[in-house]
């Protein structure tokens, strides 16, 4: 379940009377745990409490419902039960029906309240569901509650008007649903003049039945597009007479409005009661924007940037430097002024901007600096000097892009209410401009320079309505001649695989005049190549989050060259973290915060998240494209070792339709000796890592006839030849005449060594192995034939896994590795022979530990939580021979490993470095 699901259940649960004996599983219900879970419960089979009707779930919650008057010494009995204890509640909860109380055991937080207010207070327990953003959750339970019901109301709607579903009409719902918003927030925030003037109005004025509900809505919409004095003569009833002018903007065009069922009626007057005061236009833009999104419902937009996330591109963005600033003035008036002139100019773009949080929490920011200098300066309640149309957006779909709108300018009347007060605030908040500020767009085929015109003086035109103006054009300039321009979000990521034809076009346009090497970037690469370009031309800095893969691997090579070729350099980046957002289960998506732009900037900063959250900060003199601190290196795969290694090579290319391959038993009608003489043991990686190889023919030219005597084997090579005769690809039907073999015969003369080509992320180590001269390793894995021992020291090494989760990016967060990207160019010092034989030792040393415990599997042997002591303490001991190697001693950590091999990397490819840069970017940049 997702916040919004159990706000509702718990909701739900408020409003039904009190039943002392259901209500503690009542509860956990609400909180998602299954049937099952509360059966066994109910049933006493795992409820582990000591006290009289009391529930207690382990490691969750113990719940008591008691007599009247004695919540406080029940919660009280609650905590002292050593049973609590023992089962490690999170939270212990008492409630007779007319109080509440709750207390979280581990942060002492406590809640008591009416026991009809309880719902209001759903936040609190989330983690019972496993949710453990709660903080920000519990700060948005208004924000959960109204898209909620709001998400109830559309489908209402849509239920009984179909055709406001259909392509053509659904933006007509969607303004629909952000004109209702606007009115809901209005008439509780004195915009309207009366409380709940729109939902009163609505509910006096329609039938109990419903069936004008659409008329009158129409009527008041229609009112607050007519100026008071033109009202009558526009035929407006009186009753429609008490609302505002909101302007032509929010209300202009087709003030059409679905009809009403009675369920949808009163779902609209409830939603109406909520108390809007509380919305939080930087939450909740995000998560209503997910009501009108089919495929984005179930989740209820709890993917949405989190402020804090969003505050880690804002913050060393820009807003850190105008904090410093104000610190610096401190009481100075005329360098306060000055900051404050400076702040008039600075504006903010987000050229992917969803519903605006960025925008919003950046004028939010800097509404509250700005605050401050005023305070500062004897100026309180002063005007702002911050134009809203600063904070510019670019957004490909309708509904988030008005969405947008509005929550910038709830953001504003809220920022004028807290600094200026509410008079001030209602003074200048009606009409409202109807300046459009958010395009709709694809911002990958817009031109900023145009969009945004870097003197950035003037209007260019005003739109008459701003939901039904053309959104694809820019409608203004900024005002904001010789300013500052920074450019942020989380713009989409997506792999070439996932990719539609549309999106593949789209970074087709927007690098095929730089490279044409562009089909294997992600399509994030776009906005940071077009925020590059516009930053050469006007000093702009950008950060955006971004999938970290575009600082792995293969995209380096591709995309970096040509940001770095327009003079944008790394200025600061949050190293990979784990995404996290509101949702229950967070996807698994790793990502970076970039921030890059003009190099005049002397300061760079890269933050890392450390295992316990915090996070350390590190001011390097560069940060290259892998976000290490080190000069702007990129490294190219390479076919051939550059380091003096052995080269490794992918294992056979089978290309033979599964009939030489089969599974032990398959071929159980062989004889003893022809299985020894005509088959191999055959690995890929995952036959490698669970320890279970499978079996294949390999018939090398002298034993070929011998073994097509065989019927079985014979028929198998004849199912082969015609395979192979069947395929499309010539080199495939080429390998028809030699039908007894895979496309590759390579085989180790004494042994082989083989690495897996994806490992999971959890394990310490690479799971490389040591394979006999009777075993065939595949194509699904790399192999090194015949390789001195001690390369598998280093191949089994810490600091190899850094490089090759660095340079060789992943899938998913799984290690992916590369011959090319990351052995043949894994940097190393020579090696005398004395560090060969030392190594060779180790490498020796974690075969032994691993045969200790047979037949553990590698699988079994590198999961992390059950990782034998003696095979760790083998590796410790390879890890500290290996790394005294570098640099005399152990590393403090993988920052400090990475610089190193970055250093030895740049002299290693002094020259051929240069050569590669060439050769990926065409030269010149285009802006
Ligand atoms: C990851 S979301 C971020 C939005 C918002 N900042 C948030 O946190 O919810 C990316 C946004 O980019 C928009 N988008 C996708 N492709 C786009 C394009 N080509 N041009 C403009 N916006 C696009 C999506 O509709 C989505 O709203």
């Amino acid at each position: 379940m997702n916040a919004v699901e159990i706000e509702e259940a718990v909701s739900a649960l408020a409003e039904q009377p009190f039943d002392g004996r259901e209500f503690p599983f009542a509860f956990l219900e609400a909180f998602g745990n299954k049937d099952t879970t509360i059966k066994r419960l109910r049933k006493g089979e795992s409820n582990a409490s000591d006290i009289s009707g009391a529930v207690l779930q382990r490691s969750n919650i113990h719940i008591a419902t008691c007599a009247a008057g004695t919540v406080t010494d029940t919660l009280r009995a609650l905590k002292a039960s050593p049973k609590t204890t023992q089962a490690r509640a999170k939270f212990v909860l008492a409630t007779d029906g007319a109080d509440f109380e709750a207390e979280d055991l581990n942060s002492g937080e406590t809640v008591a309240c009416a026991y009809a207010d309880f719902a209001d207070h759903f936040g609190f327990f989330l983690p019972l569901a496993g949710i453990t953003t709660v903080r920000q959750l519990r700060e948005s339970a208004f924000d959960i509650k109204a898209t909620g019901r709001l998400n109830r109301l559309y489908m209402e709607l849509l239920k009984d008007n179909p055709e406001w579903g259909t392509a053509e009409r659904r933006p007509d719902m969607n303004h629909f649903m952000a004109r209702l918003i606007f009115c809901f927030f209005a008439e509780d925030t004195d915009i309207f003049g009366t409380d709940e003037l729109f939902t009163k109005t609505i509910e006096t004025m329609s039938a109990r039945d419903s069936s004008n509900t659409h008329e009158v809505i129409s009527e008041l919409f229609r009112a607050m597009n007519t100026k008071h004095a033109e009202r009558k003569a526009a035929g407006l009833p009186r009753w429609a007479d008490a609302f505002p002018y909101v302007n032509g903007g929010l209300f202009s065009a087709s003030v059409e409005v679905p009809r009403f069922s009675k369920i949808a009626r009163s779902y609209l007057l409830h939603i109406g009661s909520l108390d809007w005061k509380k919305i939080n236009p930087d939450i909740f833009g995000s998560m209503i924007q997910a009501v009108a999104e089919d495929d984005e419902r179930g989740a209820l937009g709890m993917h949405y940037t989190s402020v804090p996330n969003i505050l880690k591109v804002l913050n060393p963005l820009f807003l850190d430097d105008l904090r410093e600033k104000l610190e610096e003035a401190g009481d100075n008036a005329r360098k306060l002024l000055n900051l404050r002139n400076r702040m008039a100019r600075i504006r903010v773009f987000d050229p992917a901007c969803g519903s605006g949080n960025f925008l919003v929490i950046a004028y939010k920011e800097m509404r509250a600096i700005e605050a401050e200098i005023n305070t500062r300066r004897d100026e309180d309640g002063r005007k702002s000097v911050i134009p809203l149309t600063n904070f510019r957006g670019i957004e490909i779909r309708d509904f988030p892009a008005e969405i947008a709108r509005l929550a910038l300018i709830i953001a504003e009347y809220q920022c004028d209410v807290a600094y200026r007060g509410q008079k001030e605030a209602l003074r200048e908040f009606l009409p409202l401009d109807a300046m459009n500020w958010i395009t709709c767009g694809n911002a990958l085929r817009l031109d900023w320079l145009e969009l945004m015109d870097i003197r950035g003086t003037g209007v260019k035109y005003h739109a008459d309505d701003l939901f039904h103006s053309p959104l694809d054009q820019a409608q203004i300039n900024f005002e904001n001649e010789g300013g500052e321009t920074y450019i942020c979000g989380n713009p989409p990521y997506r792999g070439t695989k996932n990719q539609t034809l549309e999106q593949k076009d789209d970074i087709r346009a927007v690098f095929e005049s730089h490279t044409d090497r562009y089909a294997a970037l992600d399509y994030v690469s776009g906005w940071f190549m077009k925020a590059s370009i516009y930053g050469k031309h006007s000093g702009a800095r950008s950060a955006f989050v971004s999938t970290n893969s575009i600082c792995q691997g293969g995209q380096v090579p591709l995309l970096w060259p040509l940001i770095f070729d327009t003079g944008s350099r790394i200025l600061f980046a949050h190293t990979s973290f784990l995404w996290k957002n509101l949702a229950s289960h967070n996807a698994g998506v790793t990502v970076a915060i970039i921030g890059f732009g003009s190099p005049s900037e002397t300061s760079r900063r890269i933050y890392t998240q450390n295992k316990d959250g915090s996070i350390s900060i590190h001011e390097p003199s560069n940060i290259n494209a892998y976000l290490v601190p080190s000069r702007d290196v990129i490294v190219y795969g390479s076919s051939k070792p550059l380091n003096g290694l052995p080269r490794m090579s992918l294992g056979n290319q089978p290309y033979e339709g599964n009939f030489l391959i089969f599974d032990h038993g398959e071929m159980s009608n062989l004889e003893e000796t022809d299985r020894t003489n005509f088959t191999r043991n055959f690995y890929g990686s995952s036959e490698f890592i669970r320890g279970k190889p499978r079996k294949c023919l390999w018939l090398t030219d002298e034993v070929k006839d011998r073994a097509l005597r065989i019927d079985l084997i014979k028929k198998r090579v004849e199912s082969v030849r015609e395979w192979r005769l069947a395929s499309s690809r010539p080199a495939t039907k080429a390998m028809a005449a030699r039908p007894h073999q895979f496309c590759e015969m390579k085989i180790g003369k004494s042994h082989a060594i083989i690495v897996p080509i994806r490992s999971s992320e959890g394990r310490e180590y690479l799971p490389v192995g040591l394979l006999d001269d009777l075993c065939v390793i595949s194509n699904l894995a790399y192999a090194i034939y015949d390789a001195p021992l001690w390369s598998l020291s280093i191949l089994a090494s810490k600091i190899h896994l850094s490089w090759i989760g660095t340079v060789c990016g992943r899938m998913k967060s799984d290690y992916s590795y590369s011959n090319k990207m990351g052995w043949h160019t894994f940097p190393i010092p020579p090696l005398t022979q004395k560090n060969k034989a030392d190594l060779t030792r180790c490498a020796e040393d974690i075969l032994l530990a691993r045969e200790v415990h047979f037949p553990a599997t590698i699988a079994d042997l590198y999961d992390p939580e059950a990782m034998p002591a003696d095979l760790r303490a083998a590796h410790e001991r390879n890890d500290e021979v290996l790394e005294r190697i570098y640099i005399g001693r152990r590393f403090k950590n993988d920052t400090e490993r990475l610089e190193k091999l970055f250093e030895l990397y740049t002299k290693m490819t002094a020259e051929e470095n240069e050569v590669g840069r060439k050769k990926a970017a065409k030269p010149g940049v285009r802006a």
